[in-house]
């Protein structure tokens, strides 16, 4: 069973202000697709605060995928692109991609996402928007796919045999 770590990026969550509704779907999602939800949590738009929880997801190997939601917009405080790509150690630019085009069919906002994915040690990490709504559409599109990416990057199989 693959493991999944959940970061909600919110300032007026992390106040009590605001009920994190995001957070529960990618669980909802992931757990329908047969991952183990092993930690959540919501912190402010603090990009040092951001990354300091994906390092230490990674480097103590507590997940093997991060789902992020938020903080991928224009706001001043939207930083969770910034606090991934400063911790992955690979990027990976096709699951964002894919996203963005799969989600403009969608909504042409989807162009505004700023979303990033990468890898760091053995974990991967993939930025989700902040919306439930967006958060879902997202999450149902790509979420097949990431099962074979994490068997190579978890090293249970080596090829991509096609079906
Ligand atoms: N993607 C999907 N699939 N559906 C949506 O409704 N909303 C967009 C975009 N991506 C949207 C979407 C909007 S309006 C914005 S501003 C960006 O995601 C960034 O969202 P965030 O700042 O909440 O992370």
């Amino acid at each position: 069973m693959k493991r999944v770590a959940i970061i909600t990026a919110s300032d007026s969550g992390f106040r009590g202000e605001r009920e994190d509704l995001s957070g529960p779907v990618i669980k909802e999602i992931a757990e329908a697709h047969g991952y183990e939800i092993v930690h959540m949590c919501l912190l402010p738009d603090d990009e040092d605060k951001l990354s300091k929880e994906m390092r230490h997801i990674a480097d103590e190997n507590m997940a093997d995928l991060i789902l992020t939601t938020g903080g991928t917009g224009f706001s001043e405080r939207d930083c969770m692109p910034e606090a991934t790509i400063a911790v992955t150690e690979r990027i990976v630019p096709g699951i964002t991609e894919a996203i963005r085009a799969f989600s403009m069919k969608l909504t042409k906002r989807a162009m505004l996402s700023r979303a990033a994915a990468g890898i760091r040690k053995k974990t991967l990490i993939v930025n989700l928007p902040g919306s439930p709504k967006a958060v879902r559409e997202s999450l149902e599109f790509i979420i097949d796919e990431l099962g074979h990416g994490l068997e190579i990057l978890t090293g249970e199989t080596s090829n991509c045999a096609r079906k």
